[in-house]
């Protein structure tokens, strides 16, 4: 197979087990360039040193406000576009320091410690729910009433929204997330992600002001603060894309954890935590690809790359890497060394990081402890997208 039937097989949903693929790939080289005019990426990036490296490289950037321009003159006129590129996670350089750098403030690893007892009280709440909705043997929906649930509810305690408006939001988010799968883009996606985009930006407005005048003990109400002591400049617009991207990519990524965790802690309900949420991390990641732009005409691990060319970064192929981890398809909580790339590399290394570990490490003990019987149940989905790997659903019984 050459480099270019393999990112199609990849992107045709080679996505539930997507590894023997990721095996082809390494034995092609740690970067390989494609040549496939139907594939919109120059190179796949998937070696564990490549991808550090190439996250680490200031020549990549990360899609930005100036290329969209270059696809999509008229983007402006978009609400889901101005809001996406308004934030950290589609900005370069000194835009993406000047608010990554609020954000970090804020959102520190002694906040995420404060959190801990929230994320425990949430877990509870949950299990209490899912103890209800399985009584009598019934299957549960782990995805939906469990893994979804957990980081949405701890992202919205700690931004700051009220849980009854969570649902909606997902809903708003999901039509956005519609538009970011690249195989989803169509008029009517773009302009029902629009619609969610122009909504979502009045509710955090109305939000913003009101966290303003009446500060709580959340993260919207300090990063108003900061921002209006003048230690940062950041508009309320970047606000609301950043605080988007946040939630975003806090519950679409931690469900995957989740999701991908369980049938592998069951097989082993002895092991201990940090380990194997690393170990989960590294083995099943809940995302596998992300993509970079060539800044200039260069050249990485001897593919040359033209200005303006995408690369395809494979964080769920590095993490496979059998240079880096030795027998890389066993699942081996004791790996000495065990580092994996999950939460990528670099200036744009994950914000959540800490919050998705420490959720995973406090909440799975107690889903084996609340119910010791758990089974898995009928067949579960997996996902169809390679971005985000996982289950769609995933039944479950919880024993008596
Ligand atoms: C297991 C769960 C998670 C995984 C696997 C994950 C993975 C990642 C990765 C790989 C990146 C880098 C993207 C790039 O370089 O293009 C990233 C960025 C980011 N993540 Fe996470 N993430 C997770 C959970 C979270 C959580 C819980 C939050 C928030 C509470 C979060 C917020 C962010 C933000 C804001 C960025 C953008 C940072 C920037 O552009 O500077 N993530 N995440």
């Amino acid at each position: 197979m050459t480099a270019n039937d393999i990112v199609r097989a990849l992107a045709a949903g080679g996505t539930a087990d997507p590894y023997p693929l990721y095996a082809d790939l390494h034995r092609l080289g740690e970067a390989v360039a494609l040549t496939a005019p139907d594939l919109p990426y120059a190179a796949t990036v998937h070696s564990y040193r490549a991808v550090d490296q190439l996250m680490r490289d200031t020549s990549f950037e990360v899609y930005d406000a100036f290329w969209l321009a270059s696809t999509t003159p008229d983007w402006q006129r978009h609400p889901v576009l101005v809001m996406l590129m308004n934030s950290m996670m589609f900005s370069n350089g000194d835009q993406h320091l000047r608010m990554r750098a609020l954000f970090r403030k804020v959102f520190t690893p002694r906040r995420v410690r404060r959190m801990e007892p929230e994320i425990v009280r949430i877990t509870a709440e949950l299990l209490d729910r899912l103890a209800e909705l399985g009584a009598d043997g019934a299957e549960v929906d782990y995805m939906a009433e469990f893994a979804y649930l957990l980081p949405a509810r701890v992202v919205g305690r700690l931004l700051g929204l009220p849980d009854e408006d969570i649902s909606w939001f997902r809903s708003q988010v999901d039509l956005i997330n519609d538009w970011l799968d690249f195989r989803r883009k169509g008029p009517d996606v773009l302009a029902a992600a629009d619609e969610a985009a122009a909504g979502i930006t009045e509710y955090y407005l109305d939000l913003i002001a009101l966290r303003r005048k009446e500060p709580q003990a959340d993260l919207i109400s300090d990063l108003v603060r900061a921002v209006d002591r003048g230690q940062h400049k950041v508009t309320d617009l970047e606000l609301v894309g950043n605080l988007l991207v946040l939630f975003n990519a806090s519950f679409s990524t931690t469900i995957h954890l989740f999701g991908n965790a369980l049938p592998l802690l069951l097989e082993r309900p002895a092991t201990q935590m940090p380990a194997f949420v690393e170990e989960v991390l590294r083995y099943e990641t809940p995302a596998h690809v992300f993509i970079r732009v060539a800044s200039t005409d260069t050249e990485f691990l001897g593919v040359p790359l033209k200005r303006g060319q995408l690369v395809a970064v494979l964080t769920g192929a590095a993490n496979r890497d059998p240079r880096r981890f030795p027998d890389p398809d066993r699942f081996d909580p004791s790996r000495p060394d065990n580092q994996p790339i999950s939460f990528g590399a670099g200036t744009h290394y994950c914000l959540g990081a800490a919050l998705a570990r420490a959720e995973a490490r406090l909440a799975l003990p107690m889903v084996l402890k609340r119910f010791p019987q758990l089974a898995l149940g009928g067949d579960p989905i997996h996902t169809d997208q390679l971005i985000l790997h996982g289950y769609k659903s995933l039944p479950i019984v919880l024993g008596r």
